[in-house]
């Protein structure tokens, strides 16, 4: 069977702490002068992108460039899609040039699975629709454990538009796997219709749960996911569930606040708070990339040393 990630609960604890340590690994090949190894020479990697995307789809180029692997980019608007071609068969033409691994983004949930079906190669979930997006809660775990430490018995809000988060979802999976307890922080209108299963607690009162927390996950308002208005209006979410300057201060002195980026500055986070100290957001995207490292290796060459 090939190997995929799909979703982060294929991974369970086991998995992803064998994914964390694999990539101090890239991390520490990263820093280096040729940040470059032959591991995945002759290799193919294409990303098959249906959604945009800045940082995901250039994280895993260099990810895969950093592993020597060929890489080969589809993007939607410049691809046979707009002719009618549809998903299968674009799949299976990429397959019949030989690729080795595809990474999946696209709108609507599911179609990784769909995709993995359809090929031999390994195919890796870049984001897919509101589901799910392995990759971003792995480097989010990465990134937590460099600042904090271990996550058990830590307290992480994840703060916004919860319903429309992929990142949210693969998060929650992802920390609390590793033992953290998990506080959704919404108005009801952007948590998702049930919330039953979720290992979570709910508040609509970011100002009581700011000074509890080790970590504050701040998620972008997707508008473009919204069908309906689901808040008042932008300036009355930002008055009460935004990360402000003043709201920021609540938080402890060693708490550590994450975005998965882009951000909306302004809206969802103050641009200063964003640029804070505690802010971990370029840290995000540095560690992303080590982490598809790990990702792709663990895929495509596990058995080799790293
Ligand atoms: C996220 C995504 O696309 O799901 N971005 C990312 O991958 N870094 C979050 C978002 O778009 O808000």
């Amino acid at each position: 069977m090939t190997a995929n990630l799909l979703s982060i609960a294929d991974l369970g604890a086991e998995g992803i702490e064998e994914l964390l340590r694999l990539t101090d690994s890239f991390v520490e090949v990263s820093e280096r002068r040729i940040p470059k190894v032959p591991t995945l020479r002759g290799r193919t990697v294409v990303s098959l992108f249906y959604e945009e995307s800045t940082r995901t789809r250039l994280s895993f180029e260099a990810a895969a460039k950093r592993l020597s692997a060929d890489t080969m980019n589809f993007s939607v608007a410049t691809a046979s899609v707009t002719k009618g071609e549809s998903l299968r068969d674009t799949v299976v033409t990429l397959e019949a040039m030989g690729v080795d691994a595809v990474i999946v983004r696209h709108a609507s949930a599911g179609v990784p699975w769909q995709v993995a079906r359809w090929v031999d190669a390994s195919v890796v979930n870049a984001g897919d629709g509101c589901h799910e997006h392995p990759t971003q809660a792995l480097l989010d775990c990465y990134t937590l454990r460099q600042r904090l430490g271990s996550l058990v018995d830590r307290r992480i809000a994840i703060v916004g538009d919860v319903k429309h988060s992929r990142v949210a979802r693969s998060d929650v999976l992802a920390y609390t796997a590793l033992g953290a307890h998990v506080t959704l922080v919404a108005p009801p209108t952007l948590l998702p219709p049930s919330l039953e299963g979720w290992p979570v607690e709910v508040s609509h009162d970011l100002d009581a749960v700011l000074p509890k927390v080790d970590a504050v996950e701040v998620l972008r308002m997707q508008k473009e996911r919204q069908t309906e208005a689901l808040v008042p209006s932008l300036r009355e979410y930002t008055a009460t569930y935004g990360l402000t300057r003043d709201r920021a201060r609540l938080l402890g002195d060693d708490a550590v606040i994450l975005h998965p980026g882009p951000m909306n500055r302004g809206v969802e986070i103050a641009a200063e708070v964003a640029d804070q100290p505690r802010s971990v957001v370029t840290r995000q995207v540095a560690n992303g990339v080590a982490v598809r490292m790990a990702v792709l290796f663990l895929l495509l060459a596990s058995g080799a040393a790293p």
